[in-house]
């Protein structure tokens, strides 16, 4: 019987780095920096706690937009982690997928992601997928442009098989940290019938308590997709004698 009270498959938008600087007066990069901490922390914890599948928006096609500082800062950094952390993600069991538009990237990068999926490739406790360089929008049109190619019918289920995250269901619960209430073109396509939680929590400062929470609250929700609520009395089993 599967436990609909952890949620198989979490997406986090991980916002509020630069703010987490900015209160402490240091640069928003130093934000970034712990930013790939609690990461590192909350990856072990969904580990930890019977989660399958986390996806985690970490650079989006919008954020080029910055100024040329932090988005050189951000890509040294994001090559630099790479590194360092794959071995340990490797021996925790962690599956790391990156997802997004690669044409954007630098060798030192891309070369970085390869690496580190190679590496990672027959991990199944964890799948991590960083979506980096990610916009649902990009991902819908790139999904639709190979259809068109292929000369099939566009259909829901053409689609899905060609959306970035094709290798994993959909996601349950979609966090997002630092207080807006966006989905600022996250998983757009897949993020349809998932339960979403708001945290006050800058990214740097989201710990186990605040996702046990988010765990908690997403335990209470009623999932009813559209249908009448299973809650309800008789509503799966309509009386046919009559
Ligand atoms: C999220 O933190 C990380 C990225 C977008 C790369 P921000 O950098 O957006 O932090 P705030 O929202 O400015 O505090
Ligand atoms: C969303 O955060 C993108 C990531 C967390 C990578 P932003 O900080 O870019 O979103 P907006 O600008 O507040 O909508
Ligand atoms: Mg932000």
């Amino acid at each position: 019987m599967t436990d609909t009270s952890t949620p198989h498959h979490v997406a986090i938008v991980m916002d509020g780095n630069g703010r987490w600087a900015s209160k402490r007066f240091l640069p928003r990069i130093a934000g970034h920096k712990q930013g790939v901490d609690s990461l590192k922390r909350c990856a072990r914890a969904c580990e930890a706690r019977g989660i399958k599948v986390l996806t985690v928006f970490a650079f989006s096609s919008e954020n080029w937009q910055r100024p040329q500082e932090e988005v050189s800062g951000l890509m040294d950094l994001f090559a630099l982690a790479l590194g360092r952390e794959v071995p340990q993600l490797k021996a925790d069991g962690v599956q790391l997928r990156f997802i997004g538009e690669r044409q954007r990237l630098s060798n030192r990068v891309l070369r970085g992601i390869a690496q580190a999926e190679a590496a990672t490739a027959a991990n199944q406790q964890l799948v991590l997928n960083v979506c980096f360089n990610y916009g649902g929008r990009w991902d819908i049109v790139q999904a639709a442009a190979r259809v068109a190619a292929q000369g099939l019918a566009m259909t829901e289920q053409h689609l899905n098989q060609r959306m970035a995250l094709a290798h994993v269901p959909d996601p349950d619960l979609v966090i997002r940290t630092g207080g807006e209430q966006r989905i600022s073109n996250f998983l757009l396509w897949q993020s349809a019938y998932s339960e979403f939680f708001f945290s006050d929590k800058l990214w740097p400062d989201f710990d186990e308590t605040e996702l046990d929470l988010a765990i908690q609250t997403y335990a209470l929700r009623d999932r009813r997709f559209g249908r009448v609520s299973d809650l309800v009395d008789g509503a799966s089993t309509p009386d046919e004698s009559n």
